[in-house]
């Protein structure tokens, strides 16, 4: 655990714009919606025969992975190639910090090969954030991944998503089903579908999955499927995050598929038009039977499309934010 600090003072310019992108707790709804919109141009640009802006042209991107990724890693590398930079993949869950090497020195070399942004996935909940407070000035530091604490890409994605085949949020109903005590992916979901105005915001689980006082982040509890997805518009899945359940949270994998796994029954609880997401990767007849995931109202693919387009936006944005943000460093250093 790395101690916590405001993040807001970190990932937003003096005049607001996005400098490095840790939480969507507490960014402005206009934030959030000018992400959206920039990636949305981004979607449609990916269905042209060229797919690549000079937006970050002559800039580096380092991925530092400490925790194994598959789909987050690769669709950070494409859309940061699609704007043109170059890309340094580091697996460094294989490399020096298993040879004793610290964070800071890690980070030091790193500075010292010139890299711009910093994308990083980590086990520990705080580590983006302390990256953040520790790289020099002219890194723009983007969370993949801290923990159990957020994921602010994939929420943004499943933002884009939902906004590209519901429109408004102010009328919809979403649902967040399943291992929410483990999940970065929930949290990080819940306050960007605030921020944005979801008419409501449900979470789904057994009593042993739900984090306490989970209501005070304005979501109504339900530990029933039949209840919970009644007449829901958007329906989130989570996976089972079997690798951070220290003990035995649940009876059995088959009583959890039996109880709250989505197959074509409990999906007929939410609206006839209602929509299937989950961040992958998924776990077939576990939370999500084969026939709901691979079915017509499943967005699952969508997701991963998506996903290129929102980096891209999240990236170009924090990008334009160092460097106005380098602007007025160095105005200040000529008065
Ligand atoms: C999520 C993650 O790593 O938090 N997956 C992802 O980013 N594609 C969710 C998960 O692992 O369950």
């Amino acid at each position: 655990m790395f101690e916590a600090t405001d993040p807001n003072a970190l990932q937003l310019t003096s005049d607001g714009q996005l400098r490095h992108f840790l939480t969507t707790e507490g960014l402005p709804r206009e934030l959030l919606t000018e992400i959206l919109d920039t990636a949305d141009s981004f979607v449609d640009m990916s269905q042209q025969q060229v797919k690549k802006v000079p937006l970050l042209r002559g800039k580096t991107v380092a991925n530092l992975f400490f925790e194994n990724s598959t789909r987050t890693l690769s669709t950070f590398e494409l859309a940061a190639k699609r704007l043109s930079a170059d890309v340094l993949n580091l697996n460094i869950n294989t490399s020096s910090t298993k040879k004793g090497e610290t964070l800071k020195d890690t980070l030091m070399t790193l500075e010292a090969m010139h890299a711009d942004m910093f994308v990083v996935r980590h086990a520990d909940s705080g580590a983006a954030h302390f990256i953040a407070q520790h790289v020099t000035p002219n890194v723009a530091v983007i969370n993949a991944g801290d923990g159990r604490h957020a994921h602010p890409t994939q929420a943004m994605l499943d933002m884009l998503t939902i906004r590209r085949h519901k429109g408004d949020f102010a009328p919809l109903t979403v649902a967040i089903v399943g291992d929410i005590l483990h999940s970065r992916v929930a949290r990080s979901q819940i306050h960007a579908l605030r921020t944005l105005g979801a008419g409501e915001i449900r979470v789904i689980a057994p009593k042993t999955l739900l984090p306490r006082h989970i209501e005070a982040l304005g979501v109504k509890v339900y530990t029933d499927m039949a209840m919970g997805l009644r007449d829901v518009d958007v329906i989130m899945m989570l996976r089972l995050q079997k690798e951070r359940m220290q003990s035995a949270l649940l009876p059995s994998e088959s009583e959890f598929y039996k109880l709250y796994g989505l197959n074509r029954d409990k999906l007929a609880y939410a609206k006839p038009d209602a929509v299937v997401m989950h961040p992958g990767p998924i776990n077939r007849g576990v939370e999500i039977e084969s026939e709901v995931a691979d079915g017509p109202r499943s967005l699952i693919l969508d997701q991963v499309t998506n996903g290129i387009a929102v980096r891209m936006a999240v990236m170009s944005k924090a990008m334009g934010g160092q460097m106005a943000q380098r602007g007025e460093l160095s105005q200040e250093e000529q008065a």
